[in-house]
């Protein structure tokens, strides 16, 4: 008879933006006259930069003739993508990454979930409180994580490292060594960033440790300031302890068109084993490639056009994020993030959890935001709101946001 994952049945709740979006339904179902504005979900919204467009047709026309069409893509990703992300995400950057430690996937969460399958069951997770729940889920479907807490909302087999206003939502080197350590930066939720010294602690850590950083450098795009590492491999010895993973989804908008990748350096070795050849193998058993057509759009991003349009989309969200960091402290909200990132990470007011606040945002304002406590315990009390909305809506949620009583 078969038998059911049961890793499956204990984890907990259902997944944080299905429970918004059930909440915003009832509230819309009852109350068909308002205009909700949505800057919960981390999704995109402005239309895809014509030069990626013009890339996918392209493509497209490539596809629908016999001497140019592509069936299954090499198992990597194609050469033209990896040579580019090379070129430009890494040896403009004094990164010494090659092309073949490139995996072209069709995303960062589909990487982020599955990298664990590379480690052994019983390494043991540190992870980032308040974290993007992918990393934590996944490993507790692998049956990683131990027994669930639902008082507390944490696992008995996951270190988990604080991110609070204490220490600028950056977490410190844990007490309890870990096997496997998930960083992000600039992070999902909070908006903060490490500098290069304080990631460099981090590698070094590991390197001394032998645990494996994953990283995930999904916000990339969005740093602003100097002295904010755009690359783990821009620390020395990355490259003998992390793993990093990248998306198109928010630098160019590919939410729905979906490409990301992930790098496993020939160096990195767990237990004299190099993980480039398991990650590999994973590729070509388990997956058959992201789209020809995705991976051209991929590469038009590094284009000359693709590199000016997607700077001014960015900076189209960031200064929405500009705008709402300033509204939201004028109005006397304790927030942070914003600078380096598209979410603006605020206090909630007063003694109101985060729940709370989503409930009274919602009836009152009719603004969507994302409750912090989905992010873990130390999420509890804070809340985060995104700048990947259109500008007009972003102006008219922090309008209303301002009005009302708390
Ligand atoms: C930190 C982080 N990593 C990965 C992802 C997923 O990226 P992708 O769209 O490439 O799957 C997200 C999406 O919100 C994210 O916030």
């Amino acid at each position: 008879m078969a038998k059911v994952n049961e890793n499956y049945l204990k984890l907990p709740g259902s997944y944080l933006f299905s429970t918004i979006g059930k909440k915003v339904s009832a509230y819309s179902a009852e109350h068909p006259d308002k205009k909700i504005i949505r800057l919960g979900i981390g999704d995109v919204t402005q239309p895809l930069a014509p030069a990626i467009t013009e890339a996918l047709h392209n493509a497209v026309d490539e596809m629908g003739k016999a001497e140019s069409f592509r069936g299954y893509a090499p198992d990597l990703g194609y050469e033209f993508l990896r040579s580019a992300i090379a070129e430009n995400d890494y040896r403009v950057r004094g990164c010494d990454i090659s092309a073949d430690e490139i995996f072209v996937s069709d995303g960062a969460k589909c990487d982020c979930s599955n990298i664990q399958e590379i480690f052994s069951l019983d390494n043991k997770i540190a992870v980032c409180d308040p974290v993007y729940p992918v990393y934590v889920d996944s490993n507790v479907m692998a049956g990683r994580t131990g027994v669930y807490d639902p008082g507390a909302g944490t696992w008995s087999n996951v270190i988990y490292m604080p991110c609070t206003a204490d220490n600028s939502f950056v977490p410190e080197l844990p007490r309890e060594t870990p096997d496997l350590i998930y960083l992000c930066f600039p992070n999902n939720p909070t908006g903060a960033t490490v500098t290069k010294p304080q990631l460099q602690q981090w590698v070094d850590y590991a390197n001394k440790t032998g645990a494996v950083i994953l990283y995930d450098a999904a916000y990339e795009a969005y740093i602003s300031e100097e002295d904010v590492p755009h690359s783990i491999y821009e620390c020395e010895g990355a490259k003998t302890c992390a793993i990093e993973m990248r998306s198109f989804s928010k630098n160019a908008g590919f939410t729905g068109v979906r490409l990301g990748f992930t790098v496993v350096p020939k160096e990195l070795k767990c237990g004299g084993v190099a993980l480039h050849s398991l990650w590999a193998r994973r590729h070509g058993t388990k997956y058959n490639g992201a789209p020809y057509i995705v991976q051209r759009a991929g590469e038009a991003v590094y284009s000359e056009a693709g590199r000016a349009q997607l700077r001014e989309q960015v900076a189209y969200y960031m200064n929405n994020a500009r705008y709402i960091y300033d509204g939201l402290k004028e109005a006397g909200f304790t927030v942070s993030g914003g600078v380096n990132a598209p979410y603006i990470w605020l206090k909630t007011p007063g003694k109101m959890s985060s729940w709370e606040f989503f409930d009274y945002l919602l009836e009152k304002g009719n603004v969507v935001g994302t409750p912090g406590s989905g992010f873990g315990p130390s999420g509890e009390g804070y809340f985060r709101l995104t700048a990947f909305g259109s500008y007009e809506n972003t102006v008219e949620a922090v309008g209303r946001i301002k009005t009302i009583q708390v």
